[in-house]
């Protein structure tokens, strides 16, 4: 029986980098024997000039009938007026918030060819292989927002069922791991996470004694990520430190263009998306870095379909196209010449095993 996959391939860049996505998923499915089928979907600024919508009916749809929803990326500044009223970062909230996908992982691995393009000295980058999980349904992203001419608000909740699952998610894939948990909050100013802190403690100590766990507050962790990156395994942390923690992340492994995700919960499809953002300023030259949308195809064969020997095998083949010296633009060496999207995503399908 056929797989099914819907594909959100969104704005900018994420039609670009779905596509090579997709491209992987048949290889393998060549490979190994699998029948995918995939159906597409409108989300985003595409959705919003289709239909006046950032995430129809039709899309609820189909992402619920998958058994996994792949996402390119959302927003552009053809959309991005701020007193718009309808906005395609919408569309991937409600799409979020309609699957349920609390647990957004986001995996941060260093290729060590690409020490070299990141901004931060090899030395330091030597051993890193880190998690974030970041809350993905809550906080200050979904509370009520007001707005007047001249004030503003956002509110930021959590509940203690939100902290408990989110945490236990977190914990479970560090028991996977090398037993380290890092949580981040902000509990020397904020009540909402003085209530993480303490449904934190109490989870680890209660049900996850043998972790060794670790509490930093989100300014420092912001430098900690940088002083001594190799020391964290995973990190726990609420929506929006998450979201602003990753893109610092990102700079670790060279690129933002490197880092896939996964986001998780109670629904039967995850929802896998690249970190990176619609990249409004190359969209259509052919020249995004699909590796992130890659990766975070080898995570749905792993989370949503249980293919471990695939997502392993493309793993194995994003590494080795990077060793064998692919680069795209992003992650090129001064004076060295870089390959398209096409000819990335090429060459990672003849290193797949
Ligand atoms: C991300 C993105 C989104 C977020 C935007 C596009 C709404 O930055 O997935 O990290 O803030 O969650
Ligand atoms: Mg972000």
């Amino acid at each position: 029986m056929a797989t099914l996959i819907t594909l959100l391939p969104g704005d900018g860049i994420g039609p670009d980098v779905t596509a090579s996505a997709r491209q992987v998923l048949d290889a393998v499915a060549d490979r190994y024997g699998h029948t995918f089928e995939y159906r597409e979907a409108l989300i985003g600024g595409a959705a919003i000039d289709a239909v006046a919508n950032p995430l129809p009916n039709d899309t609820i749809e189909a992402c619920e009938a998958a058994e996994a929803v792949f996402l390119g990326a959302v927003g552009g500044p053809k959309w991005s007026d701020p007193n718009a009223s309808i906005r395609p970062e919408q569309g991937l909230l409600k799409l979020r918030a309609v699957l349920g996908v609390y647990a957004n992982l986001r995996p941060v691995k260093i290729y060590p060819e690409l020490a070299g393009a990141s901004p931060l000295r090899p030395e330091i980058l030597d051993g890193v292989d880190l998690l974030v999980v970041r809350e993905l349904t809550g906080g200050i992203y979904f509370g009520k927002k007001t707005r007047t001419d001249d004030a503003a608000s956002d509110l930021c909740e959590y509940t203690t069922d939100e902290i408990e699952r989110i945490v236990r998610v977190a914990a479970r894939l560090a028991e996977g791991r090398r037993g380290k948990l890092c949580s981040v909050d902000k509990a020397n100013v904020l009540e909402t996470s003085r209530l993480w802190r303490d449904v934190t403690d109490r989870v680890l100590a209660d049900e996850y004694p043998a972790l060794e766990v670790e509490t930093l507050l989100v300014d420092a962790a912001a430098m900690h990520l940088l002083s001594r990156p190799a020391d964290f395994d995973v990190i726990v942390t609420e929506n929006m430190f998450g979201d602003i923690l990753t893109d610092e992340a990102s700079m670790l492994a060279g690129s933002l263009g490197m880092l896939p995700s996964a986001s998780l919960g109670n629904s039967r499809a995850g929802l896998y998306e690249p970190i990176h953002g619609s990249a409004p300023d190359i969209a259509g030259q052919g020249i995004a870095n699909p590796c992130a949308a890659i990766a975070s195809a080898a995570m749905l064969l792993r989370h949503s379909l249980g293919l471990e020997k695939e997502a392993a095998a493309v793993e194995a083949a994003i590494a080795e196209a990077i060793a064998g010296g692919a680069r795209t633009a992003d992650i090129v060496a001064a004076g060295h010449t870089h390959v398209s999207t096409d000819e990335m995503t090429a060459e990672i399908i003849r290193c797949l095993r």
